[in-house]
């Protein structure tokens, strides 16, 4: 969800400004992904380099997330959302937990759109820590190292998206604010992910947007390093419905 800052000084605003705007939206696109037959929605919402931002940008960023937890914790239910949290959440904030947890708990049964936000996420540290827990169950008899070069996808179990399952392969990545980079989402999980890139800033970011994007998307054919496959192969698990 990037360019809140950067579309909230073009409009000589300060940049929490552009946060409280992006935050605002989060909402509908969760409900446009959910009806559009999204099975997971994973939002990049605090990386782990975050952390080096001012304070006082950093608290109305933990504010607006608590805000949209209690908020939209009895929509997400009534909705069947499941909500996740990747990433290093012991780095947050009691306060976070605080609201974070019961919400977590309470959506936990929910089996229709699996919602994750990336806090302090970066992938990086994650793929390190997944090996580092694997190097642990190593040393406990527990795994052998040939394990995994049996089946790399082992270590999949030791990713913060391990809940995931098979929904942890990144179909499609949207990354908005016209930069062209991964910024340490996902490494592992997007392997084969289709990226579409947009100069829109994520305030101005539309369920329209979204449709283009899911749209571009299915124009794409994955090979998946193999050769051209049926046409059909990459059609939205549902049919995008019309607006109207
Ligand atoms: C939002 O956009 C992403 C968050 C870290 C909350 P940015 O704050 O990165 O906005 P830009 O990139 O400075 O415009
Ligand atoms: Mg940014």
């Amino acid at each position: 969800m990037d360019g809140n800052g950067r579309w909230a000084q073009r409009r000589f605003r300060p940049r929490v400004f552009g946060h409280i705007r992006g935050s605002s939206k989060i909402k509908p696109i969760v409900r446009e992904a959910n009806r559009l037959g999204v099975q997971a929605l994973t939002l990049y919402a605090f990386s782990t380099e975050n952390w080096s931002r001012p304070e006082a940008e950093l608290s109305v960023l933990w504010r607006l997330l608590k805000k949209y937890l209690i908020r939209e914790a009895d929509e997400l239910d009534r909705n069947n959302v499941r909500l996740r949290i990747i990433g290093e959440s012991e780095r947050l904030g009691s306060d976070v937990h605080a609201v974070l947890g019961p919400v977590v708990e309470r959506l936990s049964k929910n089996t229709g759109l699996q919602l994750n936000f990336a806090v302090s996420y970066g992938s990086r540290r994650e793929i390190a820590r997944a090996a580092r827990l694997f190097a642990l169950d190593c040393m406990n008899g527990k795994r052998s190292p040939e394990d995994l070069a049996k089946n790399e996808t082992l270590l999949n179990d030791y990713l913060w998206t391990s809940e995931l399952g098979a929904l942890s392969d990144v179909d499609l990545v949207i990354r908005t604010s016209g930069e062209k980079r991964v910024s340490n989402f996902l490494l592992w999980q997007a392997a084969y992910a289709e990226f579409v890139f947009t100069d829109v800033c994520w305030p101005d970011f539309t369920l329209e947007h979204l449709t283009a994007a899911i749209q571009e998307y299915s124009s794409r054919e994955r090979r998946f390093g193999g050769v051209s496959a049926p046409a059909t192969q990459n059609v939205w698990p549902n049919p995008v419905p019309q607006q109207n």
